[in-house]
């Protein structure tokens, strides 16, 4: 068993870490720190967990467990591991974006490396830190690598992309209030969501030219998922788009190609991305479907900390969709 430490513990990817690592085989959760709550159970924030641990949040981290997942908002994780010293061998699971950028990347003398299992595993097995990708970065990077990898992603893309209201995390904000989010839609940032950076970090990685990224992100009235489309330029077959990823994931666990057209409840509550490919005139369309707290978030922090530590890859991440 490996001792695990949560920083951020009351917030919602907080939340879902502990849900995971209470049912992960080889994970004991050491301590969950919390800044508001501690002393409080676990289940006075997370009330599903009732009586489920009689664990507690804690003013006080242990620096000696052997994986810390830092569960803060940006800029919070570089200013808490500036504060709080882990011993040389515990590793770090970062959540946020601050070592997320190559520029990013160096941090106390630790190298952070991008936690994409699909494009990195190699790296991620022989790291010490990692920076896990943000939520649309992984649906919109899984959708597209496989078409930048073989030198297919030259012409301009564009990118729509929905999210549920806990990617927003639990704070409350004017758009994520009920009487404002449901029965509603809109759109931010258009064209310059941050998460941009690095999505074009990864599509650059195989070194062939990538096209300029149009990307609307919009907020959805729904709790959990994000469902991504993205269309470009494309004059091969359908079949031979379907090779072309079938290849690219075929050593991928938790990232399948459909033949049927997605929706996204059959992503959610699991650490799945699911893929789908349509072909209109000369434009190939990808459809990807992922969790956000989970493919998204702490799914894929606890897929790379199985990979890290040498543990079969979707220990504690067999998850059940709630479809209906
Ligand atoms: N939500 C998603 O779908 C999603 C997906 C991918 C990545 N992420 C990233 O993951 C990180 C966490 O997201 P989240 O949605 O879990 O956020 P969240 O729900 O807002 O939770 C963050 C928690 O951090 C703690 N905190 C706040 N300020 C702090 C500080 N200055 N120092 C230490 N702790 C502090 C608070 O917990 P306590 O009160 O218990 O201390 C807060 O509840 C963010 O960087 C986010 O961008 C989120």
């Amino acid at each position: 068993m490996i001792k695990a430490g949560i920083i951020g513990g009351s917030g919602y990817t907080g939340g879902e870490l502990i849900r995971i690592l209470l049912n992960h085989p080889q994970t004991e959760i050491d301590f969950v720190f919390s800044t508001t709550r501690a002393g409080k159970s676990i289940s006075s924030a997370h009330q599903d967990l009732l009586g489920q641990t009689d664990l507690k949040f804690s003013g006080e981290i242990n620096p000696n467990v052997d994986v810390v997942f830092l569960c803060l908002g940006h800029g919070n994780s570089t200013s808490f591991l500036n504060e709080n010293q882990f011993s040389a061998s515990t590793k770090i699971i970062d959540l946020s974006n601050d070592f997320r950028l190559q520029a990013d990347a160096n941090f106390n003398g630790q190298r952070f490396i991008y936690g994409l299992p699909e494009l990195n595993k190699s790296a991620i097995k022989a790291a010490n830190a990692i920076a896990n990708p943000g939520c649309f970065a992984t649906a919109i990077q899984l959708a597209l690598l496989p078409l930048s990898k073989a030198g297919l992603l030259n012409n301009e893309v564009h990118i729509n992309a929905v999210t549920g209201s806990t990617g927003a995390g639990v704070g409350l904000s004017a758009t994520s209030h009920f009487s404002w989010r449901n029965n509603n839609v809109s759109w931010y940032k258009p064209f310059t969501h941050q998460h941009l950076g690095e999505i074009g970090e990864s599509l650059s990685s195989f070194g062939n030219a990538v096209g300029k990224l149009f990307f609307m992100p919009n907020r959805g009235n729904f709790t959990r998922g994000i469902l991504a489309t993205a269309y470009t330029k494309y004059e091969g077959t359908l079949e031979k788009a379907k090779a072309l990823y079938q290849d690219f994931y075929k050593d991928a666990v938790f990232t399948h190609l459909s033949d049927e057209e997605l929706h996204l409840k059959q992503v959610v509550n699991t650490n799945q991305c699911h893929i789908h490919l349509h072909k209109h005139e000369d434009l190939l369309l990808v459809t990807s479907a992922i969790d956000n707290l989970l493919k998204g978030a702490s799914g894929q922090a606890v897929q790379n900390m199985n990979l890290m530590f040498g543990f079969p890859e979707t220990e504690g991440l067999l998850l059940k969709a709630g479809v209906f």
